[in-house]
């Protein structure tokens, strides 16, 4: 959620930056800006030049000026919280003399005061942002360096951020800070990177710095050193980041979603390898810091994470109460946190998210671990605020997720409950047959899911014949539920089309009453021991003339038609019966022209409330 970039060294800055921003795009994109140092004349600190533009960063690119050389610049790609999106509200900020100048992410919680003391102060604010307030802060600030000046000014300020701060008679640094937005240095040889998210960096350097919370970094071209905002030295040191810049390439394809849609069969190897012990039937999952003796404490597992997140988790759940045999269940971080939870300790608590930094989810975490409570992190951004803030956990693997919908982090984070419950189940009561069993099913996965993409043809053609509705409803039971509460998800907030989901158990007891031939059902139909019932739902449809799209193991003979899919193990089958769906969204869009990789309103991350 908004994507700050920032580069100090030798080479052409404008460049750099905007290519930053087309990484970070994803982040947000409704507005975007860059500032960057002018050369200084002889005795003279270089004054700042500024760009600003609604819309996407390609019109942003289109204003920038000619002549418009630096070597050292911050840049940023809005999602709109305070103020809509526009030129004025686009960041960054500067001050009135048109030193200093901010890019923000985050939000400053007690902006409307501040404002309305600077406001009486004289000050004359441009923008509806709550990010001008730490501008005009910085910029009446007395202190002798620019790093004091930014803690003075932070001193004044609640709420979160991560802000990159440039000052025209400090022109030969970049100030950074972060509390609650995640800020990443890129350490590179004489010239020194700055972003919210390594995928601005990658291309550049792969030695990268995170910043903790209460962390300050200054960075020059030959150097950089951390400290915390109270001013104390801390150590850092550079680790490598693994994924590479060409998995941020769109590798032929049209799209992000279409990419990361294709690329499952391999996400889930990845996310298998290395993990399974057939000796014993069961999964070494390294980094959980849960002894066998902890393990078998276990009471109670919860689990929470946000959107198709929290839709993994509820497939994670059946998949440890069905493997291990422990009660677990899987709420919205966003509504936990709020509602002073019971925090049991018996109970074990993972939290879940694939960029490891959604407020919600890092909020509830924070909450039950200043509770006492164990939290481990089911994550795939290695060295993201979740991971780093949970007890243990493991990552998803999944290689960066691009798109703002989320697709393959939802199966491989399917798949990594069912390597955590088969973990947790092989030192309870599961026996090896069934161990066995479900690595048997595990290691079918990737050849099923390239079988089930290879059908994308005729998916595309399904999508075509219902892309006319209005409105669709989304059916499923026990295990099929969470399927098509994601799959329901996918739909509308890629084509906008609304989209319920439902139990099918529930349809009679009040949606039964939308059916008719303009609202057509998906049903998820796992060949188990639900298949009658699920059979029945879908006749009382088809009495009220509703047509009916079955996602199945076999043709289903009350649906209109039926994208079948190959069968696993019972516990399994979720993990595949979504992905067709994904495709469906994904066409449904696509003859709906609808802007696939960017829906209108959302951002991948959001790191606000
Ligand atoms: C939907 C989607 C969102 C995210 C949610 C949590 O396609 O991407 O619902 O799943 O915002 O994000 P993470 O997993 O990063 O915590």
């Amino acid at each position: 959620m908004c994507g700050i970039v920032g580069y100090i060294g030798r080479r052409d800055v404008a460049p750099l930056l905007l290519e930053g921003l087309q990484r970070l795009e994803y982040r947000g994109y409704d507005s975007a800006g860059i500032v960057i140092t002018g050369k200084a004349a002889a005795g003279k600190p270089g004054a700042l030049k500024m760009v600003k533009a609604k819309g996407r960063v390609r019109e942003l690119e289109a204003k920038v000026p000619k002549r418009f050389a630096g070597t050292t610049g911050i840049a940023h790609t809005r999602w709109a919280t305070h103020g809509a999106p526009s030129d004025e509200n686009a960041h960054p900020h500067l001050d009135a003399e048109n030193k200093v100048a901010v890019v923000h992410n985050g939000i400053i919680d007690n902006a409307s005061e501040l404002r309305a003391k600077l406001t009486a102060d004289g000050i004359v604010f441009l923008s509806e942002t709550d990010t001008e307030v730490l501008v005009h802060l910085i910029a009446r600030a007395q202190a002798e360096t620019l790093e004091e000046k930014v803690r003075e000014a932070l001193r004044h300020v609640e709420g979160t951020y991560g802000i990159a701060v440039l000052h025209a008679d400090f022109n030969d640094r970049i100030v950074v800070a972060r509390n609650g937005s995640p800020v990443v240095l890129g350490i590179g040889e004489k010239e020194m990177f700055v972003a919210s998210d390594v995928a601005a960096l990658v291309a550049h350097t792969r030695q990268v710095v995170t910043l903790d919370d209460g962390e300050m970094a200054t960075l020059k071209a030959d150097d950089f050193r951390t400290y915390t905002t109270e001013g104390s030295t801390t150590t850092a040191t550079p680790t490598t980041v693994e994924w590479e810049a060409e998995s941020y390439d769109m590798g032929g394809h049209d799209t992000y979603m279409h990419k990361e849609i294709s690329e499952q069969a391999d996400a889930v190897d990845r996310v298998l390898r290395g993990r399974i012990d057939d000796r014993f039937s069961t999964v070494h999952l390294g980094g959980l810091n849960l002894d066998a003796r902890e393990a078998r404490g276990v009471r109670r597992i919860k689990i929470l994470g946000c959107g198709t997140s929290y839709h993994a988790g509820q497939i994670g759940a059946q998949l440890i109460e069905e493997l291990a045999r422990i009660p677990a269940d899987a709420e919205p971080a966003s509504e936990f946190r709020y509602r002073n939870p019971v925090v049991d300790p018996d109970t074990l608590y993972v939290a879940v998210s694939q960029s490891g930094e959604t407020y919600d989810v890092l909020a509830a975490v924070q909450e039950l671990k200043r509770k006492g409570a164990r939290v481990l992190g089911v994550v795939n951004v290695v060295g993201s605020a979740i991971a780093r803030e949970a007890d243990g956990g493991t990552y998803v693997h999944a290689g960066p997720e691009v798109c703002v919908v989320s697709t393959k982090c939802f199966t491989n984070t399917v798949v990594a409950f069912a390597l955590l419950a088969l973990h947790l189940g092989r030192i309870r009561d599961l026996s090896v047959a069934d161990g066995k069993r479900i690595i048997d099913g595990l290691r079918r996965l990737p050849d099923q899911i390239s079988e089930i993409l290879a059908n994308e043809d005729e998916i595309k053609r399904l999508a075509a014949e219902y892309a006319d509705a209005k409105s669709m409803m989304f059916i499923g039971r026990v295990r099929g539920y969470p399927v098509a509460r994601e799959a329901s998800l996918k739909l509308k907030e890629v084509s906008y089309i609304h989209a319920e989901a439902y139990p099918a158990s529930e349809l009679k007891h009040g949606p039964l009453a939308l059916i008719e031939p303009a609202m057509p059902t998906v049903a998820i139909v796992p060949d188990d021991d639900l298949l009658e019932k699920n059979r029945a739902a879908m006749e009382e449809i088809k009495a009220r003339s509703g047509r009916i799209l079955a996602v199945a193991h076999q043709v289903q003979e009350k649906a209109d038609h039926t994208i079948v899919v190959p069968k696993n193990e019972n516990e399994l089958d979720p993990i595949l019966m979504g992905i067709p769906l994904q495709l469906f969204a994904y066409h449904t869009a696509l003859a709906m022209g609808r802007d696939i990789d960017k829906p209108r309103n959302l951002a991948k991350s959001v790191t606000v409330e």
